[in-house]
């Protein structure tokens, strides 16, 4: 069972104690002791291992590798030597194996403190950098070594494709390994490990204590990653956009796994903008059929290159989604087969009809400002224009507008004419963190005002636009309602569960 091992930086005793038993408060199942700065008080190395709530890890990470330890070796064995002399043994003591190949007299010494009986002795190499060249020889080298009882590589990832080679190298690797990638690119490693039987996974106690870049804490692990129900067999998901930082979606759809017992996780996947990037990125993760990638959410900037893949892939795209010219949902079947849809435009009308009580039937003639011309206001214009409402297009760039209006047989007008029951914002104006903007500062003075007025923003769930239209006295709908209900189709598609509706808005209430 992959071990969450609660990575700690020793100061004092008593520090790394109190965090130790936090930690396992929290659920870890192991810590990594951390004593790169600790290696003077050699007495206070045995107690702190003897008194560790968990088994332990003894780590001196030497600076070469991403460690604070910079004196000799000698200091470094002597410290490892006195985490094995008490009653209680550490687990493991990892040690670089680029230290561990110098000399003869360093492994003698090593071998000491491990490998024995209770204490196996980890062999690592870590490269802050990005892949190292010589990755394969590296873990190799490792295998080879027959003191050595647990490999270890972790590395900087360029991109989401570097996960797949470390879930690669954990399949075929034929003694417990640690395979990790750092940075935020390596998430899917430290959190999938368990899916691909790692030894372990490090995690922090708290958020900005970790010791490597990229790592969750331990909380993230258990409650929102669903760390306790992975296995090798769980379907694995994401939202894919640039940037990922606010993105509720994660939160959305594991609290609906969770509700639903569906064996499946959900992870933030950051693609950065670029077509190319796109491509070989999901490409990548579709082809590697261990891993079980068995659909995503696409948000800004990918929209559109989802469906120019869905393209170039021969996927199944649904016929409005098509005309629309943006997708937001890819979903693989059982056959492995694409299918890739648009789940916005269905949200925003029962948002819409939901909020006001009314059927898409009597949408009809309804007169909609839609501000923006952009990815959002497509699939909002379609969606109304298709029900029969009659459709303005408000725009920063007019011809933008006008190309929009002139696709779908609605009417452009520019931003300070808007007039409309229901005024619809398909902007970006007002979205985190600049929460003090809107796309309508003359809104009080619109005459006539408009009676309902729907933010497709959804952070924050109250943008000034809605505030403003509050006060103005106009009925509002927050993005937060098209939100959750875009998410409900996803999860529906992809599991053939009905959504959660309960857990869904309580995974997104504020904490
Ligand atoms: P999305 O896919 O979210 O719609 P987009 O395609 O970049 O993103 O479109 C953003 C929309 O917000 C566009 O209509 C944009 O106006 P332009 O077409 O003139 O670029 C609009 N927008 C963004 N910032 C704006 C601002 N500060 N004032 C007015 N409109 C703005």
């Amino acid at each position: 069972m992959t071990a969450i091992t609660a990575a700690i930086t020793v100061r004092s005793v008593e520090q790394a104690l109190a965090d130790a038993a936090r930690a396992a408060e929290f659920g870890a199942d192991l810590v990594e002791l951390r004593i790169d700065s600790f290696t003077d008080d050699l007495p206070a190395i045995t107690r702190l291992v003897e008194r560790s709530p968990l088994p332990c890890v003894v780590t001196c990470r030497h600076v070469s590798e991403g460690g604070e330890f910079d004196g000799d070796e000698q200091t470094r064995i002597a410290a490892l030597e006195h985490a094995g002399v008490g009653a209680r043994k550490p687990a493991y003591v990892d040690l670089e194996l680029a230290a561990y190949q110098t000399s003869a007299n360093l492994r003698q010494k090593v071998h000491l403190v491990a490998p024995r009986n209770d204490t196996g002795l980890i062999l690592s190499t870590h490269d802050f950098r990005g892949r190292p060249a010589d990755l394969l020889q590296k873990v190799e080298a490792m295998a080879a070594e027959p003191n050595c009882r647990v490999i270890k590589a972790a590395w900087f990832a360029r991109s989401l494709r570097d996960n797949l080679e470390a879930f690669e190298l954990l399949r075929a690797s034929y003694k417990p390994s640690i395979m990790l990638c750092m940075g935020e690119f390596g998430l899917p490693s430290r959190v999938l490990a368990k899916k691909f039987s790692a030894l372990l996974t490090y995690a922090a106690v708290d958020p900005h204590t970790g010791t490597a870049p990229g790592q969750p804490t331990i909380a993230q692990l258990k409650k929102l990653y669903r760390w306790d129900a992975i296995n090798s067999d769980t379907q694995v998901f994401g939202v894919v956009g640039d940037p990922l930082a606010h993105s509720l979606s994660p939160a959305l759809h594991n609290a609906g796994f969770d509700a639903t017992g569906y064996n499946g996780v959900y992870l933030p996947l950051r693609i950065p903008p670029e077509y190319e990037h796109f491509k070989a990125t999901v490409g990548a993760w579709l082809d590697f059929p261990p891993l079980h990638f068995r659909g995503a959410s696409v948000t800004i900037p990918h929209k559109e290159n989802l469906l120019r893949f869905a393209h170039e892939r021969g996927a199944e795209i649904d016929a409005l989604t098509e005309k629309i010219g943006a997708a937001n949902t890819l979903a693989v079947r059982d056959v492995g087969s694409l299918y890739v849809t648009n789940t916005d435009y269905a949200a925003a009308l029962d948002a819409v009809c939901d909020s006001l009580g009314i059927t898409r039937a009597q949408l009809r003639g309804k007169r909609i400002a839609v501000l923006g011309a952009g990815g959002a206001a497509r699939a909002i214009v379609a969606a109304f224009t298709h029900h029969g409402c009659a459709v303005t297009i408000h725009n920063r760039t007019p011809a933008k507008a006008q190309a929009l209006a002139d696709q779908f047989a609605a009417q452009a007008a520019p931003l300070e004419k808007v007039r409309g029951e229901v005024v619809i914002n398909c902007t970006s104006v007002g979205m985190h963190p600049n929460v003090d903007e809107t796309p309508l500062p003359d809104l009080a003075r619109l005459d006539p005002l408009p009676g309902v007025v729907f933010d497709t923003i959804y952070n924050p769930a109250e943008t000034r636009l809605l505030r403003d239209a509050k006060a103005a006295g106009a009925h509002t709908i927050s993005g937060m309602d098209m939100f959750y209900r875009q998410g409900a189709a996803q999860f529906e598609l992809w599991t053939r569960l009905p959504a959660p509706l309960a857990a869904f808005r309580r995974a997104l209430e504020p904490k």
